[in-house]
């Protein structure tokens, strides 16, 4: 077991895989979803008995609308169906609902499904559950440019706001608030690659991949991901022996 300092402390998750489990079962894809949808519900339990204190799921990306549109209308049904039913689970657990993407392009049912659980798990302390719903990493890098273009554009000298700004003054920009950096990636399915999945953050994310289709993930599998991290010497661009 790994000691709790080593713990990290904001775990996001791509969860890939459920077509492939589908198919290796003669399965419809939405069936893989729905099992992946039950895994995301075991997953926060997990999650918070290893002492993590954020987890983000990658639940639908920007570009998954390209998707066929009984898939697409298939996932925003699961969203706006379970939602409500776990919420009950997310307040006896401590689960606080957050959401990164643009919730506003999400359809009505979904939006209100995930609105209200929000309000409602809002006082939640235990564990946070970050969705990301109709999320890319590039499109919140370029929200945030927007942002800093607007205000820029109110400062006396925009030419030297602009020259002034740093990272962190960026990072205010991406609507990020309240979220913690990302320490660790772990995408199932065997595919290797972050598929605009927290661009900002990932800078010094550690990375870890699965084989595993997502609706056969388990405990034993994020326990597994959460001590390898604990091995790893993060240096954020600093020598070893600087570290220690
Ligand atoms: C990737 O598997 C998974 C998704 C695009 C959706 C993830 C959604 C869930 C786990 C369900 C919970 C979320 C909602 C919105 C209800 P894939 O379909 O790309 O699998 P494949 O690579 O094997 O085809």
């Amino acid at each position: 077991m790994s000691s709790q300092q080593s713990v990290p402390a904001h775990v996001a998750i791509i969860m890939d895989g459920n077509g492939r489990w589908a198919k290796s079962r003669n399965l419809p894809r939405l069936e893989g979803h729905r099992r992946g949808a039950d895994r995301a519900r075991d997953v926060v339990e997990w999650a918070k008995d290893a002492g993590i204190k954020q987890l983000s799921l990658y639940a639908f990306s920007t570009e998954n609308w390209e998707r066929p549109d009984a898939e697409v209308r298939g996932l925003m049904a699961l969203l706006a169906l379970l939602l409500p039913r776990r919420v009950p689970e997310m307040m006896q657990e401590g689960v606080r609902l957050l959401a990164l993407g643009d919730i506003d392009a999400l359809p009505k049912r979904a939006q209100r499904a995930l609105r209200a659980a929000m309000e409602k798990t809002a006082a939640n302390k235990t564990i946070d559950l970050i969705l990301c719903l109709n999320y890319g990493g590039r499109q919140e890098i370029l929200a945030g440019v927007r942002r800093t273009l607007l205000w820029a554009l109110e400062q006396e000298d925009p030419k030297a706001a602009v020259a002034a700004l740093t990272v962190d003054d960026f990072a205010a920009q991406l609507g990020r608030d309240g979220v913690l950096p990302v320490d660790l990636i772990i995408r199932t399915g065997g595919e290797q690659r972050i598929s605009n999945f927290h661009l900002w953050d990932s800078a010094y994310a550690e990375l870890y991949f699965s084989p595993t289709y997502w609706p056969d993930y388990t405990r034993e599998e994020l326990q597994a991901a959460v001590d390898d991290y604990a091995r790893r010497e993060r240096r954020f661009g600093l020598t070893g022996e600087q570290l220690r």
